[in-house]
């Protein structure tokens, strides 16, 4: 499928869906978070083996969409919310890895969608933050939940209260960011990155995305308590049983 405002490009089992609004600087429209919707589900089903996120020009996303915002009703703002959690839950869901290469502004809804993926790999000029307060409103797509879980509940209320934008370095300091490389170099660091994600036995490779995702959803009574199932569930795999025997015979492993 094609789409005017998404691009989704492969490279071997490597997917990359870029948001291509570069006008706007990335900013989120119905048409655009639809068209991300629909390539995320054809990259699951084409078996990424990793989903890396990116923005085309110098923005990551700047938002959603504040033109298409400011007139909403209560009742609209709902339908509009529900949207952006369905495309943030595809990402957190998605049965491979997925990787945000920010490469500039990732404000509002763009650090959400940031949020909801794996990992995290920041251009050194890349600016982030939860600006929503300075609207007059609060994150709708999931970063007074998803923030606080990944840079602590101080870090999280002081970004979200205050609206602040954080470059890159500070944001990687806050725990928002696990490396930032040189604008130049991120498209290199974030592909081999992804090659390495993809080479891993993809079956514990989701299994172990289940397991972490279900502890954040819950309890961490409930979440050790699906990890212990989820690690037996691996045991008796192909993947496991070639794993071990390759290590103990001290070869490469050759994944299903
Ligand atoms: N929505 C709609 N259009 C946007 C936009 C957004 N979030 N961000 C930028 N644009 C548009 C601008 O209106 C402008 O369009 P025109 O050329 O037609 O005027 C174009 O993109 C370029 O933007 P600027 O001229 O403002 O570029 P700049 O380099 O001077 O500033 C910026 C860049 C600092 C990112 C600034 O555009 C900005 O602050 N944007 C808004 C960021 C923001 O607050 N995002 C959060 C949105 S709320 C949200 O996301 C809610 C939610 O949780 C769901």
């Amino acid at each position: 499928m094609s789409w005017d405002t998404v691009r989704l490009e492969w490279d071997d089992t490597v997917a990359t869906l870029t948001v291509d609004r570069p006008d706007a600087l990335n900013a989120l429209n119905v048409d655009t978070l639809e068209a991300m919707s629909e390539a995320i589900a054809e990259a699951a089903a084409e078996d990424a083996r990793a989903l890396v996120l990116t923005g085309a020009g110098d923005a990551f996303i700047a938002g959603a969409d504040i033109k298409y915002m400011q007139d909403l009703s209560a009742e609209a703002a709902q339908e509009w919310g529900e949207l952006g959690h369905e495309v943030a839950n595809a990402l957190e869901a998605f049965p491979a890895p997925t990787i945000a290469a920010v490469n500039g502004y990732a404000f509002g809804g763009g650090c959400e969608m940031a949020l909801a993926c794996d990992l995290r790999v920041a251009a050194e000029s890349a600016l982030i933050g939860n600006t929503e307060i300075d609207l007059g409103i609060i994150p709708g797509w999931g970063a007074t939940q998803r923030l606080p879980r990944l840079v602590g509940d101080e870090t999280a209320r002081r970004m979200i209260f205050l609206g602040e934008r954080l470059d890159a370095d500070s944001a990687a300091e806050a725990g928002l960011f696990g490396e930032v490389v040189a604008d130049d170099d991120l498209a290199d660091v974030v592909s081999e990155l992804a090659d390495r994600l993809a080479a891993k036995p993809a079956f514990a490779m989701w299994t172990a995305k289940q397991a972490i995702n279900q502890g954040q959803e819950g309890s961490q009574g409930s979440g050790l308590a699906y990890e212990k199932r989820a690690f037996a569930s691996l045991f008796g795999t192909h993947d496991q049983r070639e794993g071990m025997a390759a290590f103990v015979e001290d070869r490469e492993p050759e994944f299903e």
